[in-house]
């Protein structure tokens, strides 16, 4: 499953250090809370079956942007959450994150995940599995310790999404005719919905009024979706060395992403066909022909067209947020999200 695939081309070159400059801006301003949350989670990974421990501490201390509760943090302090749940509730989401990354990269048959080999392969995909249902069931344990109704409806609500969006995906997987809409169907659940329920929750916890948890959900909900739009654009296009994972999974799982469905729809009759052989296949050896078509039919283009107008939606979704330097920080997070190379 190693790639061999080498990048095709640099994505925004010239602009990698200023998106990283500022996602590590914007993540200072919730320096000491983010602090407490990591200790919370490796605290939470503690059992007396070691395998746990081993998995959940290799998974977490190998990095990740920490993307989500940095969300959930940032909508706290928009709001003037005074209280301490939102650290233990950024933990859940990074929880149920790095639960759906184990189950995901076993799907995916993925090898490289944060820099690193996935813990499927190194530790099997049993472990990888089993290690993401201990790591969900943690997250009702400490979501109950709120004692807050609204946040165990919101949180159990948004990991049934999630499954929905895996098995979604599931039935697309080699399926050449899979819509936009489909699509977007899939990546709403699998990634947005996690994104919105982060934000929402910053709500939640501050009682705020229902324009305003509204205003969040939908924030989040189009961040989400920006963000996975570029996610797929990155398997086609980016530094593994800045991403942590190899180019071309989503080409070798044969997952219909939104640059192989435009690029069928906007390329001639002969590459069309050549996309989708590849989708119903689903292997790496074409990489380099199929990323030839889906750039010179402006696929990649469109895809981050569209994850910038999903920015955008995020950003106009803020209006009726009090301003703040944490809400100014929320629409550079939608900035980033499109921006970003890793
Ligand atoms: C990866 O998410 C999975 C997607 C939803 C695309 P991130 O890019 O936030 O992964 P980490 O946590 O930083 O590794
Ligand atoms: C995100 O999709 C999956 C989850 C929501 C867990 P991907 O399969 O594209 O994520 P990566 O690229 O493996 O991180
Ligand atoms: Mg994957
Ligand atoms: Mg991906």
């Amino acid at each position: 499953m190693t790639s061999t695939i080498t990048r095709p081309q640099s994505r925004n070159a010239g602009n990698s250090n200023a998106s990283q400059a500022d996602f590590e801006a914007i993540r200072a301003l919730t320096r000491n809370e983010i602090a407490a949350v990591d200790r919370l989670i490796l605290e939470e990974l503690t059992s007396d079956v070691v395998l746990i421990n081993q998995i959940g501490k290799y998974i977490v201390n190998s990095g990740g942007k920490r993307l989500r509760p940095v969300l959930l943090l940032l909508a706290a302090k928009a709001l003037q959450y005074r209280g301490d749940h939102h650290l233990i509730l950024a933990a859940v989401i990074e929880f149920i994150h790095t639960a759906t990354l184990l189950h995901d990269d076993v799907v995916d048959e993925s090898d490289l995940r944060r820099g690193r080999n996935t813990v499927n392969a190194v530790w099997g995909n049993a472990a990888s599995v089993l290690v993401g249902d201990y790591l969900l069931s943690r997250t009702f344990e400490m979501m109950v310790r709120t004692g807050n109704m609204r946040v165990m409806d919101l949180v159990s609500h948004t990991t049934t999404a999630i499954a929905e969006g895996e098995v979604l995906q599931l039935l697309n997987v080699h399926n050449p005719a899979t819509t936009e809409a489909r699509y977007l169907e899939v990546i709403s659940r699998k990634t947005a919905i996690l994104f919105s329920a982060a934000t929402q929750l910053g709500a939640v916890l501050s009682e705020s009024p229902q324009e305003i948890e509204g205003a969040l959900r939908n924030y989040g909900l189009h961040l989400g979706i920006a963000f996975q739009l570029i996610d797929d654009v990155l398997d086609y296009r980016a530094d593994p060395e800045q991403t942590g994972k190899n180019l071309g999974d989503d080409l070798a799982e044969g997952k219909p992403t939104l640059p192989l469905i435009h690029a069928i729809q906007h390329s001639d009759e002969t590459q069309a066909e050549v996309i989708r052989t590849a989708i119903q296949e689903g292997n790496r050896e074409s990489f380099a022909t199929i990323y030839n078509i889906i750039e010179s039919c402006d696929a990649i283009a469109y895809t981050e067209r569209r994850a910038e107008e999903e920015a955008q939606h995020a950003i106009d979704a803020l209006t009726a947020v009090p301003a703040s330097q944490y809400k100014d920080a929320l629409i550079g997070l939608a900035d980033f999200s499109v921006q970003r190379n890793y």
